[in-house]
């Protein structure tokens, strides 16, 4: 009896420790090269409680500021006088700051001439006014979310076997699925291999010409690792519905027109069912493994191998719009509507914004059925500063009604960025709440980010395309990682707007404040501000049905509030 209550006991503890705990912990803020960052070990990590709220008119504010907030936590509430006042975090000595170095100068000054010259990328504009009424109206309602997440790429499985310890291997993975985390629930992994990889790889490359493709029979040994992971991510964060979008780079060299892996290169003809036949198997290697796949998509980045394979290095599979229009009608559709995973869902383009109206467009004049196979679009955000929400609006003369997502978005992907990390840089957070609250005001459903963790020079990528990641693992020791402010930024967006959450209206009086809002399925709202400018700014929240509020917010800051 007594050693039944123990090990009852030694269960619900082991629960504690691994299961849904559920604790805050504060940032361990350490200055980095390019401004602060939050410091995790094996042993100390930090995490938020999700906050509750007990009476009507409470709200809670989460919010983190380039000075150093991290997701610091304000009470208050609706129908008080005065205003309530967020403090920014305070230096004990007063440094300049570590943003502005000719690097990020130079890169922010591109960005801002492309911004001048393109006019649909908004950036705020000179006002006078310190002060902005912020009108919530919970009975117009946009679209319901698919969640948000990030990337388990070989890189990623890398860095994360490196780490001997599992208790900081549980912190990372806690750190963007668990509730008290980031609160994610999507995740992108691919195929067989992509850039983030130490090699370029795929399965079944032997035997040559086996249509039968005799050698997907069981996880390829990078697999049997990467899947070990991401259950123990699934496990250890306690994710309710942790949903999986699979994605592939390449075929095969020996299925491709120039058996090779990157380059001009098309799928033969001959292999057009076999390339369909692979995508069955790898859902149903990884479903038998036990990660069930929610959507895969018809391929990343189709135009790599046929129109920029000049710039891209990378394992890619060139499709025109014709050609995969034909896969997809004849092959790859029939194929999975007719197997046990019919209800998968399926994206199409998985490539730049740019190129999608064009891309269904051509598949509809191709094959017309094609794109009733498919029920959503997948878009790369990289161009999208030039390239703007005008091409969304044109993609939906195919996609509209169907499920809208960025799969992959990250920075330092252009020539004048630094192609790697700039630890600590708030710079580059700021451009991910831009994009995110461009596109989620654009009705996307669900974002989903690159890399979670990147080593110190961006990588690994078999072809040195490095760019930057929300967190940055120390490779000297492999003992420390660090939360970078893009991390935070994430956070703000995702973690109290809970998968089923449904955008509401949320209109700024003026340019100086962004702002999107939800209403959470517990029909709480959610609304995120984003304070860009270089002064702190008065901001009058107005609900439609709970009153108003009056914060004082920082130069630089990002917010969520929660509210009944
Ligand atoms: C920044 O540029 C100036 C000249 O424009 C140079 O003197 C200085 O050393 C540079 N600083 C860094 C950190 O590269
Ligand atoms: C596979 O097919 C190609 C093209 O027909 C041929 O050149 C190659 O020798 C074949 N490989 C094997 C191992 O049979
Ligand atoms: C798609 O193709 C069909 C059949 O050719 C055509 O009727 C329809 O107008 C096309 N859709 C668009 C948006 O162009
Ligand atoms: C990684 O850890 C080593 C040893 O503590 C330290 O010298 C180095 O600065 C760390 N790297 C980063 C990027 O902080
Ligand atoms: C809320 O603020 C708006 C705009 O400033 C104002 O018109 C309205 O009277 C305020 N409502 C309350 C209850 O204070």
């Amino acid at each position: 009896m007594f050693r039944c209550r123990s090990l009852l006991l030694l269960g619900s503890l082991l629960i504690a420790i691994i299961g849904g705990h559920s604790e805050s912990f504060p940032c361990k803020l350490r200055d980095a090269q390019y401004g602060k960052v939050c410091v995790c070990t094996a042993d100390y990590c930090d995490y938020l409680e999700n906050p509750t709220l007990k009476e009507d008119q409470e709200f809670a504010l989460i919010s983190s500021t380039k000075q150093g907030l991290r997701f610091e936590v304000s009470n208050g509430y609706f129908g008080a006088k005065d205003k309530y006042t967020i403090k920014d975090y305070e230096e004990s000595s007063t440094k300049n700051s570590k943003d502005d170095n000719n690097a990020t100068i130079i890169s922010r000054l591109i960005d801002e001439a492309l911004a001048a010259v393109f006019p649909q990328s908004k950036k705020a504009s000179v006002s006078t006014s310190r002060s902005v009424t912020i009108k919530l109206d919970r009975s117009k309602r946009f679209q319901r979310m698919e969640g948000f997440g990030g990337s388990f790429t070989g890189a990623v499985s890398y860095l994360v076997e490196n780490y001997k310890e599992q208790k900081i291997q549980d912190h990372l993975y806690k750190s963007f699925y668990a509730d008290d985390g980031l609160g994610f629930n999507l995740l992108r992994v691919a195929m067989g291999g992509c850039d983030f990889d130490l090699q370029a790889w795929a399965y079944n490359e032997k035997p040559e010409n086996d249509t039968k493709l005799t050698n997907m029979d069981k996880l390829d040994d990078r697999d049997v690792i990467r899947v070990e992971q991401i259950k123990r991510m699934r496990d250890v964060s306690g994710v309710k519905k942790l949903r999986i979008k699979g994605a592939a780079w390449s075929a095969p060299p020996w299925m491709k027109t120039n058996n090779r892996w990157t380059g001009f290169g098309l799928l033969k003809r001959e292999y057009y069912q076999t390339w369909a036949d692979y995508h069955l198997k790898w859902v149903d290697l990884m479903e038998s493994n036990g990660l069930p796949i929610w959507a895969i998509s018809t391929g990343n980045e189709p135009t790599n191998g046929v129109f920029f394979m000049f710039f891209v290095k990378f394992m890619s599979l060139g499709w025109t719009p014709q050609s995969q229009a034909i896969w997809l009608n004849d092959h790859l559709g029939p194929t999975l509507r007719n197997s046990k995973y019919k209800d998968i869902v399926l994206f199409g383009n998985d490539d730049q914004r740019y190129t999608s109206p064009y891309w269904f467009q051509m598949m509809n004049r191709t094959r017309p059925n094609s794109i009733n196979y498919l029920d959503g679009v997948a878009l790369h955000w990289y161009w999208d500063e030039i390239f703007g929400s005008s091409f969304v609006d044109k993609t939906n003369d195919y996609m509209a009604d169907k499920i809208h997502i960025i799969s992959e978005s990250c920075i330092g992907d252009k020539p004048w960025q630094q192609a790697k990390p700039l630890i600590g840089s708030w710079d580059r957070g700021e451009k991910y709440a831009r994009s995110w609250l461009s596109h989620l005001k654009d009705n996307f459903h669900a974002m989903v980010d690159w890399n979670i963790i990147l080593d110190e020079e961006g990588g690994p990528n078999y072809v040195s395309n490095t760019v930057d990641a929300p967190v940055v693992a120390n490779t000297t020791t492999y003992t420390e990682f660090y939360k970078q402010p893009i991390f935070y930024i994430l956070g703000h967006f995702s973690k109290l707007v809970p998968e089923g959450s449904v955008r509401i209206e949320a209109i700024p009086s003026n340019v100086n404040l962004d702002a999107v809002a939800f209403m959470r399925p517990d029909d709480k709202i959610a609304a995120v501000f984003f304070n860009s400018g270089r002064a702190d700014l008065d901001i009058i929240i107005v609900d439609s049905v709970r009153g108003n509020v009056t914060l004082n917010i920082p130069a630089k800051s990002i917010h969520t509030l929660l509210y009944n």
